[in-house]
């Protein structure tokens, strides 16, 4: 075993959206998700021993390789997670940390999701855990961050909920399966007003909600089937249906929840024009402002292009489906 080991590990596309908890403590989801394991949009995370009598180091990377102290609420997130690793693993050592985003934090993009998959898969390895996809899929979500249980498989991946709440999430399909775009308008890279946590906190109380999880079963069949076809024609309606109904439970709980800002609504609009034209492209969000656009491969360029056109749209992020976290020898310190 080395002393030192770095993982890089994706973000995630949910299709079909984790929202509301069953339970904080341990984490469960309220329902079922599907999402597309990326390839572009990743986070580095290099964990290294320290010994024993010493106390966890937490650093964000910079580009050109220097350290920086990282904020309380994300040290407390980390040493949070180190601390269940040791414990599952029978280790004391304390451990150095450092990471780094391809991709702005916090805006929606899944940096939890990444973040905690790439910290799990490198602390595991490390520490001995081993690298079975449903411990790593375990360890991660008990992160706290749910997404993260998805993000440690590579391709198309569903997370149960309901009545597997214990249970790992599993690969639907490979990533060689369908070779499906993500391009992510960026119209908003600031860290989020509202976490996500506190958003699946406030979704029960929405007079919605339980409509959205009456309709989730048929939902779910629709997308695992759209997958199995390659059909996005089949798969874009029920996941554009999915987002904006939990935007919808949202922006209807208690504290209403608001992620949506003006250049989100910009490009939906754009999304419809260009459906209008004969372009297959479908939009999701998650709980951010930023749009991501779901089309094929032959329709990538004439996608980006409308949608970089808009005043609205910062920088435009081409992603696709990825195989999932590997290890690296690239560390970051
Ligand atoms: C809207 O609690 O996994 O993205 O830890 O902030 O990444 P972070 O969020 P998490 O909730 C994700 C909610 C979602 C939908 C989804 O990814 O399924």
């Amino acid at each position: 075993m080395s002393e030192r080991v770095t993982a890089v590990a994706p973000a995630n596309i949910a299709l079909v959206k984790y929202w509301g908890m069953r339970s904080e403590e341990p984490l469960r989801p309220w329902n079922r998700s599907i999402s597309m394991t990326l390839s572009r949009s990743v986070s580095t995370t290099t964990v290294a021993l320290l010994g024993s009598g010493r106390e966890d180091e937490v650093f964000l990377a910079g580009e050109t390789g220097e350290l920086r102290s990282a904020p309380g609420a994300f040290v407390e997130r980390v040493v949070a997670q180190l601390r269940r690793l040791r414990q599952r693993a029978g280790r004391q050592e304390a451990l150095r940390v450092a990471t780094r985003n391809s991709f702005p934090a916090a805006a929606g993009l899944a940096s939890s999701a990444s973040g905690f998959a790439a910290l799990t898969v490198a602390a595991a390895e490390l520490l001995g855990l081993g690298s079975s996809p449903d411990l790593l899929s375990t360890l991660a979500r008990d992160s706290g961050s749910g997404s993260a249980a998805r993000s440690v498989l590579g391709g198309f991946v569903e997370w149960p909920g309901e009545e597997e709440p214990e249970s790992p999430a599993r690969q639907l399909f490979a990533a060689t399966h369908w070779e499906l775009c993500d391009l992510i308008a960026i119209v908003d890279e600031r860290p989020k007003a509202v976490s996500s946590r506190a958003g699946h906190r406030a979704a029960p109380s929405s007079p919605l909600f339980a409509a959205r999880q009456e309709r989730l079963p048929a939902r779910l069949a629709a997308v695992r089937e759209a997958l199995r076809a390659r059909s996005l024609a089949d798969l874009g309606p029920p996941t554009e249906a999915d987002a904006a109904e939990l935007h919808t439970v949202a922006l209807t709980a208690s504290p209403p929840v608001v992620y949506w800002r003006a250049g989100t609504l910009e490009v939906l609009r754009a999304v419809g024009e260009l459906r209008s034209r004969g372009v297959s492209v479908y939009w999701t969000m998650d709980a951010g402002p930023n749009v991501h656009l779901l089309c094929e491969p032959a329709q990538e360029e004439e996608v980006a292009v409308a949608i970089e056109r808009l005043s609205a749209v910062r920088r435009l992020i081409r992603d696709r489906v990825g195989t999932g976290p590997r290890l690296s020898e690239e560390h970051l310190f």
